[in-house]
C-alpha cells in the first residue's frame, strides 16, 4: 500500500514542526506545504496558495489527490475551509467555522463558557465607545479592551488605568484600527497571575490532553514592550500542580468540547486554552482553535506517538482508536525575531550558523525562504525558533540558548529570558 498524501497549510514555525513531525510517520507517502516556508521545504514542496479561498484549497487537494488536509493556523478555519472540504468528502485536521468561532468571536467563546459554567474573566462586549468606556470605569479602570474579531493577535490591549482603556475603546471602535475584527470589543476584567497554554487533540469526543505550555508573548527581556505572536515557549510548567492541571483539562477543556457538541457545533483538531492561574483559580483568557505557535514547537518533540495516526482518527472521529504519548522530557523554544518586529523590519538577509547547531536540537524555520542552491534568507518578523530537549527545563533552556548563540543574521533579535522562572514557585495574588 502505498502511503497517504497530505497537504499541510500554513507557513510559520508551528507549520514546519507539524511537517517535522508527520514526516517521521512511515505512512506519510508525499506532503505539500502551502504556502509553507524553507522548513517545510525540508519534507516536501511548498505551492502558492492563497489558504482562505475554500475553493482554491478544495481544488488543490483534488489536484494532489490529497487523502487529508491538515490547517495549521486559524484564518483558513475563520473562512470555512474545514466545512468546504468536508462537503466535498476530503477528510480534514481542523474544525469547521462554527466550531472555530470559540476562536474567532471572543463574544461568541465568552457565551459558550457562560452556558457551561467555564470560569472566565467577566467581560462584556460593546459596539460603541460610551457604553463600553461606562463598563471600563465599572471594572475600575484598570481592564483589558479585546477585538472581538482575529486581528493576528494584536487586537488585545491590557491597561493599567481608564485613559489607556479609553484609548483602547477609541482605536478599536472609532479608529477602526483593527478593522471589522474591531467593530465589537470586549472589555475585560484584568486578572493577575501566570499563564499557560492547554492543548488537547479531539475529534468532539474523545480529548486527548497534552502537555502543559507557556509562552512569552511581549518583545523584550522582563516582559516588557508591545506583544508578539510569541517569542519562545517551555514544557512543562513546574510550578503547574497536577490537580490544577487535572481540573483544567476536565473543567475547561473537555466541559467545551462537550458544549460545543451539546450545540451542534461538533468540533475535531486542536483546541487551546489560554489560562490565567489567579488566586481564585484558573480562568479562561482566549480560545484556539489550532496549535499554539510556538507551542507546537515545543510540544511536538515530545509526542511519541505518529502524528499522522492521529492527525487522521481526528479528521475520520475515531481518535479513541490511537495512542497519544508524550515523553516526560522538558523543551525550551527560543524564537529568533527580524530586528524591529512586531513593528516594522528587513528581511531578505541570510542566516549562517544553521548547521552548526547539535543534532538533536532542532530549529523550527518561521519567516523564511530559499532560493535555489541559495542560503536560507529571512522573509518574516518570527524566522525560526530554536528547540532543545533536556531532564530539566533548566537543561533544555542552557542548551537552547547555546545551540542559539551559533545562528546568526543581520538585525537578529531574542529574548534572554525565556523560560527562567519556569521551575519558580509561583505566588498567587488575588
Ligand atoms: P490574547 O491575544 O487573548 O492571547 O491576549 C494577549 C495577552 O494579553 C495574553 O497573553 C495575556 O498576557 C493578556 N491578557 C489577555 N486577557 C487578559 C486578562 N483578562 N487579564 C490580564 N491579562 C490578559
Ligand atoms: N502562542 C500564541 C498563539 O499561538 O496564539
Amino acid at each position: 500500500m502505498s502511503g497517504l498524501r497530505v497537504l499541510l497549510l500554513g507557513g510559520g514555525g508551528r507549520e514546519h514542526a507539524i511537517a517535522w513531525k508527520l514526516a517521521q510517520s512511515p505512512r506519510l507517502g508525499a506532503l505539500w506545504t502551502a504556502p509553507g516556508n524553507a522548513g517545510t521545504a525540508q519534507h516536501g514542496a511548498n505551492l502558492p496558495l492563497r489558504t482562505t479561498d475554500a475553493e482554491a484549497v478544495l481544488a488543490l487537494a483534488g489536484e494532489l489527490r490529497a487523502d487529508l488536509v491538515i490547517v495549521g493556523p486559524e484564518d483558513p478555519l475563520a473562512a470555512g475551509v474545514a466545512d468546504r472540504l468536508t462537503a466535498a468528502g476530503v477528510p480534514v485536521f481542523g474544525p469547521s467555522r462554527v466550531g472555530a468561532e470559540i476562536e474567532w468571536s471572543k463574544a461568541f467563546a465568552k457565551q459558550l463558557m457562560r452556558g457551561a459554567g467555564i470560569a472566565t474573566a467577566h467581560a462584556e462586549a460593546f459596539e460603541d465607545a460610551p457604553s463600553a468606556l461606562a463598563y471600563a470605569r465599572a471594572l475600575g479602570g484598570a481592564c483589558v479592551v479585546k477585538a472581538d474579531g482575529l486581528a493576528a493577535g494584536k487586537g488585545v490591549a491590557v491597561c493599567a488605568d481608564l485613559a489607556l482603556a479609553a484609548e483602547a475603546i477609541e482605536r478599536a471602535l472609532v479608529a477602526r484600527a483593527f478593522g471589522d475584527a474591531g467593530a465589537r470589543v470586549l472589555v475585560e476584567q484584568r486578572l493577575q497571575g501566570p499563564e499557560t497554554s492547554a492543548h488537547a487533540f479531539t475529534d468532539g469526543v474523545t480529548v486527548a490532553h497534552m502537555p502543559f505550555s507557556c509562552d512569552h508573548k511581549p518583545a523584550f527581556d522582563g516582559d516588557m514592550g508591545p506583544n508578539t505572536g510569541g517569542m519562545g515557549v517551555y514544557s512543562p510548567p513546574g510550578w503547574l500542580d497536577a490537580a490544577t492541571a487535572r481540573a483544567i483539562e476536565r473543567d475547561v477543556t473537555e466541559r467545551t468540547v462537550q458544549a460545543l457538541s451539546a450545540a451542534g457545533r461538533p468540533y475535531r483538531g486542536v483546541l487551546y486554552p489560554g489560562m490565567i492561574l489567579t488566586a481564585d483559580g484558573p480562568r479562561v483568557i482566549e480560545f484556539n482553535a489550532r496549535f499554539g505557535d510556538p507551542e507546537a514547537e515545543a510540544l511536538l518533540p515530545r509526542l511519541r506517538s505518529d502524528l499522522l495516526d492521529i492527525c487522521e482518527a481526528v479528521a475520520a472521529g475515531r481518535l479513541a482508536e490511537v495512542p497519544v504519548e508524550w515523553d516526560d522530557a522538558a523543551t525550551v523554544g527560543i524564537v529568533m525575531t527580524a530586528g524591529g518586529y512586531p513593528g516594522g523590519y528587513v528581511t531578505g538577509a541570510p542566516i549562517t550558523g544553521l548547521d552548526a547547531v547539535d543534532g538533536d536540537v532542532q530549529v523550527f524555520l518561521a519567516g523564511t525562504q530559499r532560493d535555489a542552491d541559495g542560503p536560507v534568507r529571512t522573509a518574516g518578523g518570527r524566522v525560526l525558533c530554536v528547540v532543545a530537549r533536556g531532564a530539566s527545563v533548566e537543561e533544555a533552556r542552557a542548551r537552547a540558548y547555546d545551540n542559539v548563540r551559533r545562528i546568526h543574521f543581520d538585525g537578529a533579535h531574542y529574548r534572554t529570558d525565556i523560560a527562567a522562572r519556569a521551575g519558580a514557585a509561583v505566588e498567587l495574588r488575588g
